[in-house]
């Protein structure tokens, strides 16, 4: 009988280590080292590399032909890039949603790794996708696409597909042996493999249980074998877990090619779509979707889904500012709201913005344009229960502060962008440009901004908006009130 190795995973970002730590000396983590023991039998079919399967016809996944290769000048290299930089589109709104996080297609021969918490709807996006890049290519010769579940019977996702409304050139398959899958797909030879999900499956001949750390990263080793050598593009979904024994995500990052997360909040339908890692293309893309009855659609007004219906005849009421914040390279408005009940000293609360930036901005607010909010409740919100994490939102919690505190509302074809200093002047932030450009679009009246942005913003595709720079929160106030 061999002898055991024993080592430590870290579960939270993968490190492993031939001792233990209490403190993960990768992540920083505590507590996350989990103890395995792999068995070094003499049995050369029990062997933990992942090469075992070599002898079931697998192998031919591997590259063969080293003697083939040999260092390339530059130019031979850029010669041959033209088609490196192909990609398999994604047409139609949905299908640009997804494009854009992919950074322009999905590339051949890539594995991607979609994370996300169990229900946001993963295998309902990768469904879509499937048919999406199944109808696509409709001309030529026949070239499925293929869903394999481990989580789900073919007629589970045939229904979903129904609900979907999907007929096109899809094939699926419910296994959970990856090698029988990998056979019986590379016999299709299919434009796209997605693999639902990493946890379910396993890899015979390797030790652990499914979705034990083992063989979720062998798993993800062979798939990425396979779309290596067969140039088919692999998708593979994960599930985020919290619990230390299952292996989530977070440990396959560094071996797939892009990460993609999807993220949804519990009681709204948006979800989102974020690259976290992306070896062909930007990480700063997020996509937006809503989940309906039918499936997940693009949100074609991203910008504005975070403010609340206003009804145009309604009377505007004191207290509102809307923001303008990024994230990634998308641009939201969102909105403040604020409250200021004279009388009742002291009380302060604040949602969806941090403490301290808004005791900040209520300080300011006393000492330099005199409002006397000492003498105030004081409670801030954001509408739709977003968190504010950018100081170009300062602007607009001081303008939804003065407008509740002095009863006076605030037009609501009016936007914010700034920062505050101590001395109640307003800084630039980032990104201006794009910012002021998308309120101009979404037809606003008026823009309040920075004085020095002011000048740099120039006029084209500004005609219609009145950007208006200030220097302190008292022009501010002297301007919209
Ligand atoms: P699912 O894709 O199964 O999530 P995951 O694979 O990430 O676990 O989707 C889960 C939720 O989405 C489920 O609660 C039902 C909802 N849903 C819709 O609202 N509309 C739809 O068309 C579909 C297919 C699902
Ligand atoms: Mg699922």
């Amino acid at each position: 009988k061999g002898k055991e190795k024993v080592y430590w995973v870290c579960s939270n970002c993968g490190y492993s280590a031939g001792q233990w730590w209490g403190v993960c000396r990768s992540c920083s983590v505590s507590g996350t080292m989990k103890e395995f023991r792999e068995a070094k039998s003499s049995d050369s079919n029990a062997k933990v590399t992942g090469f075992s399967i070599m002898e079931d016809g697998l192998g031919s996944w591997l590259p063969q032909h080293n003697a083939d290769l040999r260092p390339l000048r530059l130019s031979e290299v850029n010669r041959g890039l033209d088609h490196l930089h192909w990609r398999i589109p994604l047409s139609g709104p949905f299908g640009n949603e997804v494009s854009r996080v992919l950074g322009g297609g999905l590339v051949p021969g890539s594995l991607t790794l979609v994370g996300g918490d169990p229900g946001v709807g993963k295998s309902t996006l990768l469904l879509q996708i499937a048919s999406l890049i199944a109808e696509g290519h409709k001309d030529g010769e026949a070239s499925p696409v293929v869903y394999v579940s481990g989580e789900e019977s073919v007629e589970q996702i045939g229904n979903r597909a129904d609900r979907l409304t999907i007929g096109s050139d899809i094939y699926l398959y419910s296994s959970n042996d990856i090698e029988d899958i990998l056979k019986k797909v590379q016999y299709l030879s299919p434009r796209a493999l997605v693999v639902d999900s990493v946890q379910t499956v396993y890899l015979k001949g390797i030790m652990g249980s499914p979705g034990g750390i083992i063989q979720v990263k062998e798993c993800t080793s062979a798939l990425l074998r396979f779309a290596k050598t067969t140039n088919i593009p692999v998708l593979l979904i994960g599930h985020v877990t919290k619990s230390g024994d299952i292996a989530g995500p977070r440990v396959l990052e560094h071996i797939v090619d892009v990460v993609l997360y999807m993220e949804g909040e519990k009681y709204t339908s948006h979800r989102m779509l974020r690259a976290v890692k992306n070896r062909f293309g930007s990480t700063d893309e997020l996509g937006v979707f809503e989940m309906s009855h039918s499936g997940l659609e693009a949100v074609s007004n991203a910008s504005e889904m975070f403010l609340s219906e206003q009804d145009l005849d309604s009377d505007i009421l004191a207290g509102l500012a809307v923001a303008v914040i990024m994230d990634g390279s998308r641009t939201f408005l969102i909105e403040i709201q604020a409250l200021c009940l004279s009388g009742s000293t002291g009380s302060r609360q604040f949602n969806g913005i941090q403490a301290n930036r808004a005791d900040m901005i209520i300080s300011v607010l006393i000492k330099q344009a005199g409002l006397r909010l000492q003498e105030h409740a004081v409670f801030l919100n954001v509408v739709s229960g977003l968190t504010l994490s950018e100081t170009a939102g300062d602007l607009a919690i001081a303008a939804a502060i003065c407008s509740s505190c002095l009863e006076l509302p605030i037009p609501n074809d009016i936007a914010f962008i700034g920062e505050i200093g101590l001395g109640g002047e307003l800084r630039m932030v980032t990104r201006m440009e794009k910012r002021v450009h998308t309120v101009a679009k979404l037809g606003y009246r008026m823009c309040i901004v920075p004085k020095a942005a002011e000048k740099a913003l120039g006029s084209e595709g500004l005609e219609k908006i009145r950007v208006v720079g200030c220097r302190n929160l008292k022009e501010v106030i002297n301007t919209i009130f």
